[in-house]
């Protein structure tokens, strides 16, 4: 399924229409103690909590910075803990940090209501979520990279180093190219130094680690950002609470623009 197919009816920062918030299970009741201070959500006491996945690493300092612009704001304290669960400061939302990989999986099994994740990520996993909104945060391509000094000769099959297996092999795949894939997780730039690869298919932010290990780019497959994911039941079961996220969200991403 394409990505916009999977965009939920409120998608662009509208949130669906209706409410049964009542009937959705809550998981925990709110805490009556709102300090949030900010103008961009509004706490209603009423409504059910939201359970948001966020990666842990290079996208979790931009997602927590976005939420904060929205108005949702976790202490300090809890940030410096090693607590994997922790609510913002209105206790309005409960944050959980897992690896990248397991957003999807956390958001499709409704254990988180929400989540925020890498496209590169969403196109690996092919959850079966919503994706109502573009977080563009951490912008970065997904490519093929060879070594820089590597002669072009046609050796037949071609072996490719990745943790991107079905991105690599539906690249490869739709030109008919004949590839072994070779699933690494992680340091994948080292594969074609060692000779364990004539490539890679990997995630390139700004540069570095390519430049670093004699890499040059071959050929970009897509772009990525960041996108907040959505519970398909929750968008439904939650969708007051589910839209007043996107809508602050979206508020944030507007003026973010703005100022830029
Ligand atoms: C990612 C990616 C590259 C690197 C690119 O790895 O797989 O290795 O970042 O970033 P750059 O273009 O800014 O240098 P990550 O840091 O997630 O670690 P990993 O190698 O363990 O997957």
């Amino acid at each position: 399924m394409s990505d916009e197919e999977k965009q939920g009816p409120g998608a662009g920062g509208r949130g669906p229409g209706r409410s049964d918030e009542s009937s959705s299970a809550g998981r925990r009741p709110l805490s009556p103690n709102s300090s949030s201070g900010s103008s961009l959500i509004t706490h209603h006491s009423s409504l059910p909590a939201l359970t948001v996945a966020l990666p842990k690493g290079r996208m979790q300092d931009e997602a927590l910075m976005l939420l904060r612009r929205a108005g949702i704001e976790v202490s300090r304290g809890e940030l410096a803990s090693r607590r994997l669960a922790i609510e913002d400061v209105s206790g309005r939302y409960r944050f959980i940090f897992v690896k990248p990989a397991d957003v999807p999986v956390y958001v499709e099994h409704g254990i988180a209501d929400c989540g925020v994740v890498g496209r590169d990520v969403l196109l690996e996993s092919e959850a079966d979520v919503l994706q109502p909104l573009d977080l563009q945060i951490s912008r970065c391509r997904i490519v093929v990279a060879a070594l820089t000094n590597a002669s072009q000769d046609d050796h037949g099959m071609m072996h490719v180093a990745t943790k991107y297996p079905r991105i690599a092999a539906t690249h490869f795949g739709a030109r008919g190219v004949p590839v072994e894939i070779i699933e690494l997780s992680g340091s994948v730039e080292l594969a074609p130094m060692l000779g364990l690869a004539d490539c890679i298919v990997d995630l390139v932010e700004t540069g570095r680690t390519l430049a670093d290990n004699g890499l040059s780019i071959v050929e970009t497959i897509t772009e990525s950002t960041g996108r907040l994911v959505v519970n398909r039941a929750s968008y439904q079961l939650k969708a007051e609470a589910v839209a007043e996220l996107i809508s602050a969200l979206g508020a944030a991403l507007e003026s973010g623009t703005r100022k830029a």
